[in-house]
Formats: structure tokens, sequence, C-alpha cells
């Protein structure tokens, strides 16, 4: 007996669609694909019904007029670009940016005509320096990988109508818990859904959001046509991530700021980045926009000494040197030798990322015991 001669089956949550194509009966059925868009299934490069849960769920909480789900977060920011861009054009990206984007953006995209420049930070907000007649977009992110700088999104979006620029935001660090840019003016919202979306360490995922149904037309075909979409079981994980977001971020807050505090107060610990420190620049900013929240990232300076770094890394038994973020366990990351391995020495220097840097991706664990093994590794040094 096939499945489909089975009383009709109704599970509560969504079963993976492993199949990369869908069956039709006749031509008519095939006509019905057509008629109604989103509403029947052909061959899952097109479409699939757990990637289009994932994309809802995700367009739901970013307010979104459409969502597409992608096979990671930088095919997500190779989508958001090329949906307003192509050769010719000319894009701004914010100096202080993940490594990966910053590459994409002044090596690849570059090769396909596509020119970059990086706004420095201290002139963020001094747009007309930087348009040139064929600038067409502004890619930044919410909180910044890996100085925790928070942008003024509302601000950036007027600066960007003024100079007719879509406003791309990676809001990958925040979280629509915490920050829904397309609220505050943007006109796409991108995410590494690896990170805080799917939040378990065990996915690698992308999604873009838009306002506007042309924009979502056009990232669909751009998705479908370059083929970077992502696969049935990991749209599932991630929509099954996602479920528990708001109660994840809530811990995730709570223990950053808590070992922030701790951090700031040792005196191992040369400098702290955190927004939700009252002496960071932009706190009462992230406060605002964030709604109180400022989420798990955050970074501080130990030791430049290359022994003491390693010495530090091999003292946290429990907290592992893991080149990612967002996961529930908590984690370190070393910018200077991953993420922003591709940053010029200069650049490196100017923004501060040196060897004594350290990203920490604080998991949902006890808030005590995360502290009591930091602070145990910060005697070893
Ligand atoms: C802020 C940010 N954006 C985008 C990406 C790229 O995402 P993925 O690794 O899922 O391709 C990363 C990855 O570390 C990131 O930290």
């Amino acid at each position: 007996m096939s499945a489909h001669e089975h009383a009709p089956i109704k599970p509560k949550v969504t079963p993976i669609y492993q199949t990369s194509v869908f069956t039709f009966n006749d031509l008519n059925e095939l006509e019905a694909y057509y008629d109604q868009p989103g509403q029947h299934y052909m061959y899952s490069r097109f479409g699939n019904p757990n990637s289009d849960e994932l994309a809802a769920e995700v367009n739901k909480l970013e307010k979104g007029d459409g969502a597409v789900v992608t096979s990671s977060g930088m095919s997500a920011i190779l989508t958001a670009i090329l949906t307003f861009c192509q050769a010719g054009d000319h894009v701004l990206c914010a100096e202080e940016i993940y490594g990966g984007s910053a590459t994409l953006l002044a090596q690849e995209l570059k090769r396909l005509g596509i020119t970059v420049t990086f706004v420095p930070t201290e002139q963020t907000y001094e747009l007309s320096s930087f348009v040139q007649e064929n600038t067409k977009a502004l890619l930044a992110e919410t909180i910044s990988n890996p100085l925790l700088t928070v942008l003024d999104i509302a601000r950036m979006a007027a600066l960007c109508r003024e100079h007719q620029l879509k406003l791309i935001i990676d809001n990958t660090f925040a979280s629509p818990v915490i920050t829904r840019p397309l609220e505050l003016g943007a006109d796409l919202v991108m995410h590494s859904v690896t990170k805080y979306l799917a939040g378990h360490s065990d996915v690698t995922a992308g999604v873009i959001v838009a306002k506007g149904e042309e924009n979502t037309k056009r990232i669909r075909q751009i998705v479908m046509y370059y083929g970077l979409n992502l696969s049935p079981f990991d749209s599932w994980l991630a929509a099954r991530g996602l479920k528990t977001l708001r109660l994840r971020i809530k811990q995730h807050n709570s223990n950053a700021l808590k070992i922030a505090r701790f951090l700031s107060q040792h005196p191992k610990v040369r400098r702290i980045y955190y927004p939700g420190l009252e002496n960071h620049p932009q706190h009462a900013l992230a406060q605002q926009q964030g709604n109180g929240l400022f989420g798990g990232m955050l970074s501080f300076q130990i030791s430049d000494e290359l022994e003491k770094v390693n010495a530090f890394m091999q003292a946290l038994p429990n907290i592992p040197f893991a080149p990612s973020l967002a996961g529930v366990t908590t984690s370190i990351s070393h910018p200077l030798k991953t993420s922003h391995r591709s940053f010029s020495p200069e650049q490196q220097e100017k923004l501060g990322i040196t060897l004594g840097l350290i990203r920490l991706s604080v998991g949902i664990e006890e808030a005590e015991d995360l502290i009591q093994e930091l602070d145990t590794a910060l005697a070893v040094i």
C-alpha cells in the first residue's frame, strides 16, 4: 500500500520533503503549478516545502514582504548584491564587516564588474564623500563583526534614500528578536542562518528578507538560476532551531551582560566590546534600537603575546575555540587568524583586530559556570 492510500496523515510538525522533484498526473496539473505560484511544487531547486516554511517564519519575524532561504550566509549576501547590481555598478560597504563579505565584494564581485568602496567607521554617515554616479547599494551589519559597533539603521536608511541607494543589512549578530532593519527603512535584510536563527551549530544556511514584491521575485529568480537554494534537511533543521530563537536570545543576552561586566573589571582584560555596557560608544542607540537587548556576542582584548593567547585558549576545557558563533554552547574565536585573516595588516591594526582580540560567542549555559571558567583561564596568563 502506498502512502497515498492511507487515511490522511496529519503530522504536527512539517515532515522533511527529501525529494529533488515532485510529480504531476498530467499537463493540467503542470499548468496549475505555473498558474498558482507558491501553491504547488515542481523541482526542489525552484522551491521546496521545508525551505518555504523556514523562509515564511523568518519573514514573519523580520516583518518583510517575502523571504528566500539560501545555501549559506555568503550566498545570501551574493544574492542581495545581485538583486540591485550588475556589471558597471558600484557598492558601498561598511569597513567593519565579516571578512568573507569584504572578500566577496573586493575580490570576486570585482571580477564580475561590480566595484566596492569601503566606508571607514569614523565616516559611516558621510556618504556624500563616497557615492559615485553608479553607486547602487550599501551593505552594513546591524552589530559589526567582530568589534560590536552598532549601526543607526534609521539614520543610514534616510541617507541612502537621499542618495538613491538600496540599503542591505546583515542582521546576523542581532537577529530579529533584537532589531528589525526593514521596519527602520532597510530594503533587504540578510542573515547567516548558520548562526542565531538555526542556533545549534549544525546547519550552514542563509536567508534574504525583502521589502516589496518585485525584490522578492528577483531574489527568487537569482536563487533558482544560480542554484543557491538550501537542501530540505538543512531547511528543516533550521526551522526547528528557529522555534526557540526568542528564548535563546534572551538567555544569550542575559549571560553576555553578566560576562561583559565580569570581564570589564578583570585586570588581565585590556578592553571589552559589548553594546550592553554603559561605556560602549553606541550604548544608548543599541538600547533603543534593540528594545533593551544587546545579543550574545562580545569581544575582548587580552595580551598580544602568542604564548599567552594559546595558554588562555588551552585553559578553557568547556569553551572550545571554534571559528563560528551563535550556538547554544559557548565558544571563542580569533578574528585576526580566522574571520578577518583576509584584511590587510594596516586595516587590522586600524580596527584593533590584534593577536590578543578574542571573540566570545556566549551560549545559554549557567552564566556563573562560564564566568568561573573564564576566570580560571585568565589566571593562567
Ligand atoms: C556577520 C556574518 N555575515 C555573514 C556570514 C557568512 O555566513 P555563512 O558562513 O553562513 O556563509 C558570517 C559568517 O561567519 C557572519 O559572521
